[in-house]
């Protein structure tokens, strides 16, 4: 297993290019399972993640190239309709294979994902879905088993007690593609990710409508056809390395971003003090004055992002004054809290709150990264703290981010990977 090692203290300056984004890869790569015909798909970022699915359709009797960011996937003979426990427990999103294959092959065997560090997260939104659509559905010895002769489309609430679901709405949507008539998705997860799957969806013949807003509307069609795509700048990454310019008071030009997606992330690092330019598809991030404490609370998109929280909290935890940070999404969502304070942050967690006295000085220590954020705002607070921080089991971080001690390496940051 690798560690990071890094030595804090640089003030990062350059351009950096963000990759394709991971929630909307993974989503997309299931949907190719809804044709036999070949797909191809641009701008995919090399991930961990990206990695697991590749090998999810691959055991489903997929032929699957990756070559140079572009995936092409055709199929087989040997078409399987079982998602086994072994390649479903190890990430969450290939239970969207779910949908597809239900859709495509009339039945499918699903492993349950299982919880994971960050909460309980349970299915119950993806099978009320997949049920509505007509669908029979058992649980036994840990794998949904799910069949339908012919599914039907109909009008399906998707809102849970934390909002509406993102891959749910991906679930669904994939599996309506293919039913007879009508289905209506209502509070349908609104993020960009959903709307990129839908265009893709699209390309290959499906009818939808209302994607990107709460309710989307989708026409089944009698089959799809193979198309190609290419995938959305990843919005995390942008805002992770957007705090890494405000972190360490240096100036980062971060390039191939959509703008559009990070409303609610730009709003808050200006409200903190940040100076963010817009040229095209880029932005220059830098500080405009001396950093001021915020509030944040996550929410569903266009809100601040789940996937954003554990990184502006490194940020505020050298912010002078008081910030409370609020999940609203994942309760328990607070692995990195203890860690940072390990670093000297001062950082006191009640329930959903995390409450951030910022402090002067981070010191370099050695910790533990739990998942794929808070191993990002491990990696924030190492660049700002004084002397060495080591990062272990940073496997989390490379489920989800594409290079990211090279890109960081790039803007001047003294990083570099270890052996454990
Ligand atoms: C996706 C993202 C993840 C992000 C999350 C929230 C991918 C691959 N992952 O995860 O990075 O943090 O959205 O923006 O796109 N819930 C239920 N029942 C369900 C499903 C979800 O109660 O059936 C709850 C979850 O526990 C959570 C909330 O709904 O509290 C939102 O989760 P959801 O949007 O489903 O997250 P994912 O789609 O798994």
């Amino acid at each position: 297993m690798d560690k990071l090692v890094i030595e804090g203290g640089v003030k990062l300056k350059g351009e950096v290019v963000i990759s394709g984004s991971k929630n909307a890869v993974l989503p997309i790569l299931a949907a190719t399972l809804l044709t036999d015909e070949p797909c191809v798909i641009k701008n995919v970022p090399n991930l961990r993640d990206t990695n697991t699915m590749l090998k999810i359709l691959r055991s489903l009797g997929k032929n699957v190239e990756f070559n140079k960011g572009i995936v092409t996937v055709s199929s087989t003979r040997h078409t399987s309709f079982i998602a086994d426990y072994k390649l479903v427990s190890t990430m969450r999103a290939s239970f969207c294979v779910l949908g597809p294959i239900l859709a495509k092959l009339k039945k499918a065997k699903v492993s349950l994902p299982g919880g994971c560090i960050i909460g309980v997260r349970p299915v119950d939104l993806h099978l009320k879905g997949i049920k509505s659509l007509g669908a029979d559905i058992t649980i036994e010895s840990g794998y949904v088993h799910a069949k339908a002769s012919q599914l039907k489309g109909s009008q399906v609430y998707l809102g849970g007690v934390y909002g509406s679901s993102v891959l749910a709405t991906d679930n669904v949507m994939m599996a309506a593609t293919l039913a007879k008539g009508e289905t209506i998705i209502e509070s349908a997860a609104c993020e960009p990710e959903v709307a990129d799957l839908a265009e893709f969806l699209i390309k290959m013949g499906a009818k939808i409508k209302g994607h990107g807003t709460p309710i989307i509307e989708i026409e089944g069609v009698r089959q799809l056809h193979g198309a190609e795509h290419s995938i959305i700048p990843d919005r995390i990454e942008a805002g992770t390395l957007m705090v890494a310019s405000l972190i360490t008071k240096g100036d980062i030009t971060i390039k191939n971003v959509f703008y559009q997606h990070l409303g609610a992330v730009v709003d808050k690092l200006e409200e903190a003090g940040a100076s963010i330019s817009k040229t095209d598809s880029s932005l220059r991030v830098r500080l405009k004055r001396k950093l001021k404490a915020i509030n944040v609370t996550t929410l569903p998109y266009p809100g601040f992002p789940t996937d954003m929280q554990a990184q502006i909290m490194s940020l505020m935890s050298i912010t002078p004054g008081i910030s409370v940070i609020t999940e609203k999404i994942y309760p328990d969502r607070f692995m990195h809290v203890a860690e940072l304070n390990r670093m000297g942050a001062h950082i006191q967690r009640e329930g959903p709150h995390a409450i951030v006295e910022g402090v002067k000085q981070l010191s370099g220590a050695p910790v533990m990264a739990s998942d794929l954020r808070a191993s990002a705002s491990l990696v924030l607070a190492g660049l700002v703290a004084r002397g060495r921080t080591s990062v272990s089991r940073i496997y989390h971080l490379e489920r989800g981010y594409e290079n990211m001690e090279k890109k960081l390496q790039v803007l001047g940051a003294k990083i570099w990977r270890e052996k454990e």
